[in-house]
């Protein structure tokens, strides 16, 4: 579903010297120290990058880097008139400003349905048939996914063989007939091969299918779902999933969604899962590993699935056990959870962060042993169900819309679900604001995607803000926001206008001091 356009052309093409910078990330931040990987080292709150070393043992192979297709998508509208150019290919980019690579223009995808049979007998190898239904935005027929380092065998449009071609990073296809504007199409693409995770640029590091000994599971942010399935990769074009996993019998598949089919038959355990809610794609998941699902009563009115590695579930409470408190205090503050059912994945490898996977957050196994440190995070994720899963960022220059809501409701969570003095809350979020003032929350760079700044001065400016509207304002923007842009992205430009109007004040300065690398400012009210 494609919600809006984004940045033009021209900013695109001014971008793409920023791109070059892309794999280039500071090792020294990242240090792969096992001491600072582990949550009760860090403070209290790890989902801080800033705290936590990167996973140092992933293979890395970053993707070349295309340069912007601009060429396709100025053309007249009006084809009619001129059928020798009837031939319409599709843009290779939304334009996202700092990731001028990503995503594809021309089509609207409404369902992928992924039937994977994974194989994780030493390297994993994936066998994949995509079904994408999608429709035109314009008469293309030639259009592109993100895809790298998967090799298509075919590709059918509905139910006719096209040519399609392969660069690094896209899948191009090539279609007898234009797409019919507005009316589905339906594209299968059969692939193969051995997924990898490529360096993401970021302080996160490597992102994509990772294959480790224990399990294997795909860490998508921010654009690391093209490393598993063809897809239209940026949050712009949100879409429901249908995932069908086939794994060897004695493991499980897990992905994002509702399980609504499970059997084992010669050998293979098949697991079916379906997000009916539309998921940006860096919010997809699959992970393949011994899991054990346990529900949970439901807290909130909300059902809890959570898949957790069978080694963990004896200690798996004790650092879980508040997640229907939670939603307790989240449903009341934020409005209804916005997906059929909630859950983590726990998956038995050793990285850094937690990720907030569509219905169903994503955990490394290092973090959990049951002593409950890692609260923090457990609220965080949560709280990106609603801020960053229902709605997401426009762009990803947007990224404090995620990062800086689910840090300040950890601090929500601390106030309202367990009484903690919001004196104390105040002053914690001026200090660790203070100690992380730059880059600019509000444009922070794609290589500081998650830098520090993006989470705490982020965090502080929405307490900021709610000092200067008082409660009520503040929550019913926060209520409004999800509201109005569930199901969908929205921007900061939003945000500001839509606290603009709910208030009648004024606040572009407000927030050009809170989310630019000037000064912080002091907490008034
Ligand atoms: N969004 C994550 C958080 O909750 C951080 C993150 C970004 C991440 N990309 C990732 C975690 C990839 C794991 C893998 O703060
Ligand atoms: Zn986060």
């Amino acid at each position: 579903m494609i919600r809006r356009v984004a940045p033009v052309v021209v900013s695109a093409l001014i971008v793409v010297s920023c791109s070059s910078g892309i794999g280039e990330f500071d090792q020294s931040v990242t240090g792969s120290d096992p001491s600072t990987t582990d949550p009760s080292t860090t403070g209290t709150s790890t989902t801080d990058p800033s705290t936590t070393g990167a996973s140092a043992n992933a293979t890395s192979t970053t993707p070349e880097r295309e340069t912007v297709t601009t060429t396709s998508t100025t053309r007249p509208d009006d084809v009619d008139a001129a059928p020798a150019e009837a031939v319409r290919v599709g843009g290779q980019s939304v334009g996202d400003p700092y990731y001028p690579e990503l995503g594809n223009t021309g089509y609207d995808v409404s369902n992928y349905r992924l039937d994977l049979t994974i194989d994780t007998a030493g390297i994993d190898t994936l066998l994949g048939v995509a079904t994408i239904d999608l429709s035109g935005t314009e008469p293309v027929s030639t259009f592109s996914f993100d895809l790298v380092g998967l090799t298509v065998e075919s590709v059918t449009i509905d139910g006719r063989e096209v040519e399609f071609d392969q660069t690094p990073t896209k899948l191009v296809v090539e279609s007898d007939r234009p797409l019919t504007v507005g009316t589905t199409d339906v594209v299968e693409i059969t692939y193969s091969g051995t997924p990898m995770p490529f360096d993401s640029g970021t302080r996160i590091g490597p992102i994509g299918w990772f294959d480790t000994v224990a399990v294997s599971v795909a860490v998508g942010e921010p654009s690391g779902a093209r490393t598993w399935y063809p897809v239209n990769d940026h949050p712009t074009d949100k879409a429901t999933y249908l995932f069908r996993l086939d794994v060897p019998e004695g493991l499980l598949g897990v992905a994002n969604g509702v399980l609504t089919e499970r059997s084992t038959e010669n050998g293979r355990t098949v697991t079916q899962w379906e997000m009916r809610q539309p998921m940006a794609s860096y919010l997809a998941t699959v992970s393949v590993g011994d899991y054990q699902l346990i529900d949970s009563e439901p807290g909130a009115g909300v059902e809890v699935a959570d898949a957790v590695p069978t080694r963990l579930v004896d200690v798996f409470e004790g650092d879980f056990g508040l997640t229907d408190e939670m939603l307790v205090v989240f449903t009341d503050l934020f409005g209804p959870y916005p997906f059929d059912e909630y859950g983590v994945l726990v998956a038995d490898a050793d990285f850094p962060f937690a990720l907030e996977t569509q219905g169903r957050s994503l955990f490394s196994g290092g973090f959990v042993d049951g002593d409950g440190s890692i609260e923090r995070i457990v609220a965080h994720e949560l709280a990106h169900q609603w801020f960053g899963n229902h709605v997401s960022p426009e762009t990803w220059v947007d990224i404090w819309l995620n990062e800086g809501f689910a840090t300040y409701a950890e601090d929500l969570w601390l106030e309202f679900g367990r009484g903690v003095g919001l004196g104390q809350l105040e002053t914690r979020l001026a200090v660790r604001a203070t100690e992380a003032p730059a880059p600019a929350p509000g444009d922070p760079g794609p290589g500081d995607l998650f830098a520090p700044s993006v989470y705490r001065r982020g965090g502080a400016t929405l307490h900021a803000l709610r000092l200067e509207l008082g409660d009520d304002t503040f929550f019913e923007l926060l209520r409004t926001w999800l509201d109005r842009f569930g199901g969908g992205v929205a921007s900061t430009d939003d945000f500001v206008a839509l606290a603009e109007e709910l208030s009648g004040e004024e606040l572009d300065g407000f927030f050009d001091s809170w989310l630019g690398a000037g000064p912080i400012p002091a907490f008034s009210g």
